[in-house]
């Protein structure tokens, strides 16, 4: 089975951005930690990272044919894009939605996800841990 990790704008800037919401920890430590459980439940990971909506609605379209699941954390784009819900639901993928923080306590603008509106399931406010479980639950349900 192979699942793609989509991250979005400012995902990039992990433990430099806003280290008392997202924590002290780099995109590469993310990345490590990954990989590490996606080795141990015996699936592929691709890791994709991009600051630029069009390149992650091109990336999910790629992911046709190529991946089996998306695991996605759009950052800023999840309140945004219509353009990243509707490249999910083209392609039609099982898809689960992350995010590092609890969005659901922080701002009125944050408490819409579009993207969300394509996942079936999702890990909210548990840090990196939740990409880790999303991975988990992908693989549960869709790997071999
Ligand atoms: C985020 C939450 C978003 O509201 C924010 O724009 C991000 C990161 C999270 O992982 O908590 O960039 O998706």
């Amino acid at each position: 089975m192979k699942i793609l990790v989509l991250n979005g704008p400012n995902l990039n800037l992990l433990g430099i951005r806003e280290p008392g919401i997202y924590g002290n920890n780099s995109y590469s430590d993310l990345c490590a930690l990954i990989r590490e459980k996606a080795a141990r439940l015996g699936v592929e990971v691709c890791l994709y990272q991009s600051n630029h909506e069009g390149d992650l609605v091109d990336r999910i379209q790629q992911a046709l044919g190529q991946e089996d699941a998306i695991v996605i954390n759009p950052a800023a784009y999840t309140h945004t894009s219509i353009a990243i819900l509707d490249a999910l639901k083209a392609v039609g993928l099982p898809a689960a939605e992350v995010h590092i923080s609890d969005v659901t306590r922080r701002e009125p603008f944050r408490q819409i996800s579009y993207a969300g509106m394509a996942c079936e399931a999702h890990y909210i406010g548990l840090g990196f841990e939740g990409y880790l479980k999303a991975l988990e639950y992908l693989a549960g349900k869709y790997g071999a």
